[in-house]
């Protein structure tokens, strides 16, 4: 509907992997959609470098890059998740959503700033999270007034920081928010809202399929062959397979492209719909323990070609420890790992139903876009 009234033929994929993965692979131009329409005006007042496109995502990228050289992630994140899990199990005796994000802000936090976040910054930083979340799932107005304190707290750490910020905002001509929002958006904002889901949805498809409880429960002991793609990594990028916390995907495609009977026209914009993607349904993690069944179907995990996720090396070494350390330290009771409970909204089909009000907001948000759209189009 939004590219119909733009007179920009569009697509949805929801089946196909082979033409979704050229279509990815085929484009940097994620072009005005829903993300566009619709999600950017949520991360307001900071900026997604998963959603914008031209300069300011190469502005965007390249500061995220040269952070990430910055923060050693490959010296010191494994030892920071571990030493976060070993507290978070001391403070509470099961292990739910809440838990996750606490776990989660406390990591990047650290990784980022050197130092461990407090109490009145870790309650902010998981409260305006959730704001934000809100009103990109479209699920409900956010409160601007908690996002601001967030970024001026970011900005005070940022100031007492290692990080040459000065330096960088001239390097980069960067602004305050272009400059707040390479620290907040990846590192924080987006992994607390990623890792709680892919956790809620795991411990769900655990409980589901309880033969996996017992696998793991057998490798707590285990020495792990860093050399090959592990269990716990095969279980995470199962539960991103079948409830990944991105509902779509989306290209404007710069070229043609076609995978031999279809043919997808340049200037196209292409929806990929995770959400109800046609695949099978069952919980199989071994799967990706075959090095042919990952080259073809990781493109679904965290994407392929020029927008693919620039933090997935971080994201699955966080990931990774915290899944094994909370089995460890909770000695495979899964009864304390319900990381479902008190999930927040994600955004996706299985959430609870929509309340009258999130109706509400939501017929406002696409009056308000047909709006934009028909102004626009009467100007020009
Ligand atoms: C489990 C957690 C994560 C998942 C499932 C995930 C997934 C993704 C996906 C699918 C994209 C591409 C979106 C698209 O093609 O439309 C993306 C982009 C991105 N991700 Fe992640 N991500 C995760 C965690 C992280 C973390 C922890 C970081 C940073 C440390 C990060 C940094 C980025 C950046 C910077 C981009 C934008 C790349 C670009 O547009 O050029 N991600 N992520």
């Amino acid at each position: 509907m939004i590219c119909s009234l733009q007179n920009i033929p569009s697509v949805v994929l929801k089946s196909n992997p082979k033409l979704c993965k050229l279509v990815l692979d085929s484009s940097d131009v994620k072009g005005k959609g829903i993300e566009y329409y619709l999600a950017l005006p949520g991360w307001n007042p900071i900026y997604n470098s998963e959603s914008v496109d031209g300069e300011r995502w190469r502005k965007l990228l390249s500061i995220f890059r040269k952070l990430v050289h910055k923060i050693d992630y490959s010296e010191r994140l494994t030892q920071i998740t571990e030493k976060n899990c070993q507290k978070i199990c001391n403070e509470s005796e099961n292990i739910d959503s809440m838990a996750i994000q606490k776990l989660t802000v406390r990591v990047f936090f650290e990784l980022l700033f050197r130092k461990e976040i407090t109490v009145e910054d870790e309650k902010l930083f998981i409260d305006a999270t959730n704001e934000w979340r809100r009103h990109v799932a479209q699920k409900g107005e956010s409160d601007f007034s908690m996002k601001e304190r967030m970024v001026e707290r970011i900005l005070h750490h940022l100031h007492e920081s290692q990080f040459d910020i000065e330096g960088l905002q001239n390097e980069f001509k960067a602004d305050k928010f272009e400059l707040v929002s390479s620290f907040m958006q990846p590192f924080l904002i987006s992994p607390i809202i990623n890792f709680s889901d892919i956790f809620c949805e795991l411990s769900l498809l655990l409980k589901q399929n309880q033969k996996y409880q017992d696998k793991l429960i057998k490798l707590i002991d285990e020495k792990s062959d860093e050399s090959t793609i592990g269990l716990h990594v095969a279980m995470l990028y199962e539960a991103l397979r079948l409830k990944h916390p991105f509902p779509i995907l989306e290209r404007d495609l710069t070229k043609d492209i076609t995978d031999g009977k279809i043919v997808l026209k340049k200037g196209t914009h292409v929806y990929v719909e995770f959400d109800g993607f046609t695949q099978n349904q069952k919980f199989q993690p071994e799967n990706w323990l075959n090095a042919d069944y990952y080259k073809e179907n990781s493109w679904f995990l965290f994407a392929t070609g020029p927008r693919m996720c620039a933090g997935r090396l971080i994201a699955l070494n966080a990931l990774e420890v915290i899944l094994k350390e909370l089995i460890r330290i909770k000695q495979g009771n899964f009864e304390k790992l319900k990381m479902w409970e008190n999930h927040k909204v994600s955004g996706r089909t299985n959430d609870q139903a929509a309340s009258i009000k999130e109706l509400l907001f939501q017929v406002k948000m696409i009056f308000k876009v047909f709006k934009e759209i028909l102004m626009k189009r009467l100007r020009n």
